[in-house]
């Protein structure tokens, strides 16, 4: 194998987008051009009764929704895909914005008829401290949305990233007509039937399709004329390098549903996104290089309890440099440890097999017996290799918590740690009277936390909610704990840092007023 030439192969990446967008109907898509599936509907599973998606823990299988941001490793056009998937809803969690950490380009799924909504924003402000590449489809043009001048005029103003129209629609809903496309300069038509069986037509140099055509006779034709003309005069200028760095966004037009505009947007994101390149370590000035001979990878997930029967784990490694082999040692760069990778996995569309080789980009699953931790370096050869530890996200969802019963305060205490460890939530205690506060960003992460303290570590919690807060950092040095209030609760967290949960931003506002001088920080 030469690793070069397969790690140039790879994508890897993940689709943000809020719930119902049409991420699940997209991911459906790509699976049916690279021929993974043969049939639409598999992915959701919900309808025909069979999960794609393992069904990996009890609540999921109950509530039915995947907990897991599980991985699917596809060819298309002569690449390997691989897509993280980053749960939504009410499965919103940490391991949401970790998954983050693990790719090379984000696919933006808007629904152009809502436009950007809240959890697009979130996810995309952590690709935007990567600096990755974001790509963004905007969905649904089979039915009728907003205007696509105000939603592209909304990408800039709401998320600050300067956006560039790759095709732009002809009409909308009923009335689509197809894409006109800048970047492959031709349009793609709706209706080949109505259009002499052609699905694309070329643009000639004046930005015009030659000959007669019924579309041509919409005045919606005429009208995406005029758009294109504006957007080349006053719209921003295609620049790769800007994509590359993650400042502009490549805007593209389609139906997941109907798979129209679909195959487009793949064509050129493949192109685009880029390949694995080098990553940071905490040496400074020391990357790992993606072809590098050696094994590097991090963990940036831990899935437990998989089989309830057994307590297994899967960690979640993203490899970032060499290649890996099934039956190789590895070292825990945290705890020196060496481990014989024997068991791994690999994840496709509704199944997972035992991986063999793997290579720079691609994710793994390793079952775990408790030697990982999330943000763990694994590498092989002689020179330790150690990634930056990721970052930790600001929770907006509090609950106290204590065990329910006090003679089983030892299997509480463990369980906490170990489940706060592994980043399953964070915690905090209360200044003076240190009682035990977790937070999250996921309701999820609270019923995950609540289901496994009893089911492993046999603890039953009381928990009770304090509902959505600001948590904002202050250094020891400006601390005066008489800051303290009913409307902003002082507690350290797990590194014993003091931290203050505000009620709501108009408790944020009101500590600045009467405290100007002092600096308040959030996590990411
Ligand atoms: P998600 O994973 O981002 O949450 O969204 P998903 O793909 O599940 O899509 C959410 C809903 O939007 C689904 O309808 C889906 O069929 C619809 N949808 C997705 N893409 C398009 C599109 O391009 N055009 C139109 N018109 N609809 C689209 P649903 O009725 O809520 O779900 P289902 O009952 O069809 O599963």
């Amino acid at each position: 194998m030469n690793l070069a030439q397969e790690v140039a192969k790879r994508r890897t990446f993940a689709i943000i987008s809020h719930p119902d967008a049409g991420k699940t109907t997209i991911t459906e898509q790509l699976l049916l051009y690279s021929g993974a599936i043969r049939q639409a509907g598999t992915v959701k599973g919900k309808k025909s009764g069979k999960f794609a998606k393992s069904d990996w823990m009890a609540i999921e299988q109950q509530r039915g929704i995947s907990v897991t941001s599980s991985v699917m490793q596809v060819d298309y056009d002569g690449y390997q895909i691989n897509l993280v998937d980053t749960p939504g809803h009410e499965d919103f969690s940490e391991d949401t914005y970790r998954t983050l950490m693990a790719v090379d380009a984000a696919v933006m799924v808007i629904d152009s008829g809502k436009g950007i909504e809240p959890q697009t924003k979130k996810l995309f402000q952590v690709c935007r401290m990567r600096g990755i590449p974001i790509f963004t489809f905007m969905n649904k043009l089979d039915r009728d949305g907003r205007e696509p001048m105000e939603l592209v005029a909304e990408l800039e103003e709401v998320l600050d990233i300067d956006a560039y129209a790759m095709n732009w629609p002809m009409g909308m809903g009923k009335q689509f007509l197809g894409l006109y496309d800048f970047y492959n300069k031709r349009v793609e038509l709706t209706h080949p039937e109505e259009n002499g069986g052609n699905d694309f037509l070329p643009l000639n140099d004046e930005g015009e399709v030659d000959g007669e055509y019924k579309f041509k006779e919409s005045s919606i034709y005429t009208d995406t004329l005029e758009n294109a003309e504006l957007m080349r005069e006053a719209g921003n200028q295609f620049d790769e390098e800007r994509i590359a760095e993650g400042e502009l966004t490549p805007v593209f037009f389609g139906s997941a549903l109907t798979g129209f505009g679909v195959q487009t947007f793949l064509d050129a994101f493949v192109d685009f996104a880029p390949a694995p390149s080098e990553i940071e370590t905490v040496e400074e000035g020391h990357p790992v290089e993606p072809t590098d001979k050696e094994l590097s990878g991090f963990i940036f997930k831990i899935q437990a309890n998989m089989d309830p029967r057994h307590r297994d784990r899967i960690a979640f490694v993203r490899i970032c440099s060499g290649t890996f082999e099934e039956g190789m040692d590895v070292k825990v760069t945290r705890t020196n440890k060496k481990i014989k990778l024997n068991n791994t996995t690999r994840f496709m569309a509704d199944t997972r097999e035992n991986v063999k080789e793997a290579v720079a980009g691609d994710i793994i699953g390793l079952y775990d017996t408790g030697n990982f931790q999330i943000g763990d370096t694994i590498y092989t050869g002689k020179d330790a290799v150690e990634f930056p530890p990721l970052p930790q996200f600001t929770p907006e969802l509090f609950m106290k918590v204590s065990p329910k019963n006090v003679m089983k305060q030892k299997s509480f205490h463990k369980g906490m740690q170990q489940l706060v460890q592994e980043g399953a939530i964070q915690l905090y205690r209360t200044w003076h009277s240190e009682e035990y506060i977790i937070g999250a960003v996921g309701q999820l992460q609270f019923e995950v936390f609540q289901y496994r303290l009893l089911n492993e570590y046999n603890s039953e919690v009381e928990m009770s909610s304090m509902g959505n807060k600001i948590a904002r950092w202050i250094s020891e040095e400006e601390l005066d704990p008489k800051m303290s209030s009913s409307r902003n609760l002082l507690c350290r967290d797990i590194h014993g840092k003091p931290v203050f949960l505000f009620e709501n931003n108009f408790a944020v506002n009101w500590f600045q007023g009467k405290y100007p001088d002092v600096h308040l920080e959030a996590l990411l």
